[in-house]
């Protein structure tokens, strides 16, 4: 991998000069009385990161296998992304898509270089590039297809929390509660017989499909190659829209540059968030040249989509990813741990499942997965519990070998720590 001109691996604590943080129990109470409770936190708060290392308050150091749920994917402080962001900065933020702006322009024709010819819409988050996509199948209906605006999702699907994101999840527990949703979405499950089903039922009234190539937030699930396969061939057959959601999937996670490389398909549109900013936020929709004049002048935007910043920032974490051949380091490092992970799983009873792609992977449980990522991240290992009962890992993309293995350690001391 590329030498970077500072250390990645953080066996050293932060600097003291910047070390003035205010107390936990300061920070806990003010969230507390402050800020919506819409979140269930770990008691931990993160001050300082560099590379794969995050330090809390208190200077406590931990090995960061959840890159902030796939977004800081080159690791934290990355020297060349912090370059970009302070002469970015200086020079302009933002100035509105009332003008052109050059790092819009020049981060746009990088993505479609890198995907499929057609163009790109900016917004500033996954469920925005999710409610674009929404906007395009439903506006194809009306343009191309005498109105047809039914749109077929999957169960066990997270596309995001708005309104037409959240009516697309194929998760109750995140549909129920807010009255009537948007009309017309139906979920189906990833097997072959229903989407054909489906599509035989229903077929003249779609306008659009949508799926994560693998799941995340679901558990990690990759989707049938077959079903897939078929869905691609029936929304050209049928004259409806196919947008992949590669938010989680996209930019290196799985091993190719975007997920549906593994599947040989080409989508008609496909929405990109996490990592595209490293953090920033930003979005994108990008959509094939066929369906790139759907949405015209007018008929969709966005304040902040595709500011000067973001884009920079985006444009840089791009030209890294593929300058320095971080799908190469995914691939090795993800070997290496489904080895490590296929090795507990013999030992351990509680781990039922190890599976995923590249470095998206999902170790399914006998139990719930949150009081073991507690336990984990008690240990210095930060890992995500999602579905009830999966630990799901997404490390940096550029992880190195010595890091990997001490984290996944961790990992394991905390699995042999379970009760059969
Ligand atoms: C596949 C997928 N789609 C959409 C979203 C929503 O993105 P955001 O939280 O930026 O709105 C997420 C976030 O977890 C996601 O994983």
């Amino acid at each position: 991998m590329h030498d970077h001109n500072h250390d990645h691996h953080g066996e050293t604590a932060a600097s003291p000069d910047i070390w003035q943080p205010p107390s936990y129990e300061e920070v806990e109470e003010k969230t507390r009385q402050y800020v919506l409770g819409t979140y269930t936190r770990y008691p931990v708060a993160f001050y300082f990161g560099q590379g794969a290392m995050l330090y809390d308050l208190e200077q406590k150091e931990y090995i960061d296998f959840l890159s902030g749920i796939s977004v800081t994917n080159l690791g934290h402080g990355e020297a060349d992304i912090v370059e970009a962001i302070r002469e970015q900065a200086e020079r302009i933020i933002h100035s509105s898509n009332l003008y052109y702006n050059a790092e819009q322009a020049q981060f746009a024709e990088a993505l479609i270089l890198h995907t499929f010819p057609g163009k790109v819409f900016f917004s500033n988050s996954g469920a925005e590039a999710n409610e674009a996509a929404f906007k395009l199948m439903r506006r194809h209906g009306q343009l191309n297809k005498s109105g047809a605006q039914r749109i077929i999702a999957t169960e066990h699907s997270f596309h995001g929390r708005t309104a037409a994101a959240m009516a697309m999840t194929g998760n109750t527990k995140i549909r129920t509660g807010f009255g009537n949703l948007l009309p017309e979405i139906s979920h189906i499950p990833a097997d072959l017989t229903t989407l054909e089903r489906t599509f035989e039922q229903y077929g003249g009234e779609i306008c659009g499909m949508i799926f994560e190539i693998v799941q995340g937030e679901g558990g990690i699930n990759p989707l049938p190659v077959d079903f897939v396969r078929r869905a691609r061939e029936l929304c050209t057959q049928y004259n409806a829209v196919l947008v992949v959601d590669e938010i989680q999937t996209g930019l290196g996670r799985t091993g190719k540059l975007f997920a549906f490389e593994h599947y040989d398909i080409l989508p008609d549109a496909m929405s990109l968030a996490k990592s595209l900013g490293g953090g920033l936020p930003l979005g994108a929709l990008i959509i094939s040249e066929e369906h790139a004049a759907t949405l015209e002048a007018g008929m969709h935007g966005s304040t902040f989509g595709g500011n000067h910043l973001a884009c920079r920032v985006g444009f840089e974490i791009l030209r890294i990813l593929v300058g320095r051949e971080i799908v190469d380091n995914v691939n090795a490092m993800s070997e290496y741990f489904f080895q490590r992970l296929k090795m507990m799983q013999e030992k351990i009873p509680a781990i039922q499942d190890v599976r995923g792609i590249g470095l998206m992977i999902g170790i399914e449980l006998d139990r719930p997965s949150r009081p073991v990522a507690a336990r984990c991240l008690e240990k210095g290992l930060i890992v995500n519990a999602t579905a009830d009962t999966v630990i799901r890992l997404l490390p940096p993309l550029n992880l190195d070998l010595d890091t990997a293995a001490r984290g996944l350690d961790l990992l394991e001391e905390a699995f042999l720590e379970l009760k059969s």
